[in-house]
């Protein structure tokens, strides 16, 4: 997604109040669940749990990797490669920092975009320290040549590497420390299946429930030194669309809004007034989800969408889309995918306070 894209969706109106307009221009999406730069990614570095028990919520997956990491302690083995699915924002980065910690080795960070050459993962897989975790980032990404290289090194920790050109090219075959691939990916169903068939563990991330973000805006703020009554908490948790780095990002604005517009504490009215002010909804929705789903209502009159079409008319990419939107909308039951494209349900009639064409169910589309 373009950030000329997205800031075009959230222009603020010329004439809104003064003091909110800069508010909201300071934070172009307030609920967008990808990481930002500047100083909130250092922030957010802050707010990442280290070690596995400050990890709130996913219980089976805490519950599972830690047999994982606690046997391969025992063992004194490198753990087997891990893979970690799911939305943007609910933990995968933060997991593999905590794989590192619980084991006590070295991490190496890269992302699939980034290795465009297989040399270049070659470079990083012969720098490895035994028991190293390298942790790849959308690991989706990767060119299929650099993917290649990946095969033997989490197999047998050995690659090849080709040296020289044409008729005099050697290939030599190099013995790697044993060490722990962790991979990430928004999209388990793009990461080739040979690749993920050599995973010893799959993590699935789910959007967190409610209670889970309260207990993560109440750990978020104890480190930010922000004064947060438990119920402007829970505020905040219902409108970070079960993602923790939404309820992160939620609670540095509304703490922006209780400081400038009152004394500083986070409220119930403060949470919700600050919240209603950065054009988040009581369900979390923001002004692009909403778009989404006034362009299924009332410019499709309920009719199921295509994917490309549905993202041309609110000026996302059909990625962002599919990643960051829909998960969530489906989860709340606004949205429906159908085998002809995605359609309103009645309750996305309902959170828009219109009603369905005459003579069509509210869920025709899906019938
Ligand atoms: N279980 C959790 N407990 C507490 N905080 C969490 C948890 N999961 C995520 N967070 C917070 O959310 C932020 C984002 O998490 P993280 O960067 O690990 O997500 P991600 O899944 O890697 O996202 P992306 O797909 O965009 O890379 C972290 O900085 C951390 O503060
Ligand atoms: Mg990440």
């Amino acid at each position: 997604m373009t950030g000329a894209a997205r800031r075009e969706v959230l222009a603020v109106p010329a004439d809104e109040d003064e003091d909110g307009a800069d508010l909201a221009a300071a934070e172009a999406r307030a609920v967008d669940p990808g990481a930002a730069p500047g100083d909130e990614g250092e922030d957010e570095a802050g707010l990442r749990p280290k070690r596995l028990e400050e990890f709130v919520g996913q219980p089976d997956l805490v519950e599972h990797l830690g047999i994982v990491l606690q046997a391969a302690r025992r063992r004194r083995q490198a753990v087997d490669h891990l893979l970690f699915a799911g939305p943007p924002g609910l933990g995968k980065t933060s997991l593999a920092g905590i794989v590192a910690a619980e084991m006590g080795v070295g991490l190496r960070i890269t992302s699939g975009p980034v290795l465009a050459r297989s040399g270049d993962l070659a470079a990083l897989l012969t720098d490895l320290q035994a028991g190293d975790v390298l942790f790849i980032d959308e690991i989706h990404r990767l060119h299929r040549s650099v993917e290649e290289i990946l095969y033997p090194a989490m197999e047998d920790a050995k690659i090849d590497i080709l040296i020289g050109k044409g008729p005099t090219a050697k290939s030599i075959r190099l013995d790697l420390p044993r060490f722990t691939l962790v991979g990430a990916t928004t999209r388990t169903g793009l990461v080739a299946g040979p690749l993920r068939d050599r995973f010893g563990f799959v993590g699935r991330l789910d959007l967190y429930s409610p209670e889970d973000l309260e207990t993560i805006v109440m750990r978020s703020a104890r480190i930010l030194g922000v004064d947060v009554e438990p119920e402007g908490a829970r505020r905040i948790a219902a409108r970070s669309r079960g993602t923790p780095r939404i309820a992160n990002r939620l609670l540095r604005r509304v703490r922006d809004f209780a400081e400038v517009r009152g004394n500083g504490r986070i409220t119930a009215a403060a949470a919700a007034e600050g919240l209603d002010l950065f054009g988040i909804d009581e369900l979390g929705l923001d002004k692009v989800d909403r778009a989404i789903l006034d362009a299924l209502c009332r410019r499709f009159s309920g009719q199921p969408v295509g994917l490309t079409t549905l993202a041309q008319c609110v000026g996302e990419e059909t990625d962002t889309i599919e990643d960051a939107y829909e998960p969530y909308l489906l989860r709340q039951g606004l949205i429906q995918r159908t085998p002809r494209g995605r359609a309103p349900t009645a309750r996305a009639w309902a959170h828009l306070g219109a009603s369905p064409p005459a003579g069509q169910p509210p869920d025709a589309a899906l019938f």
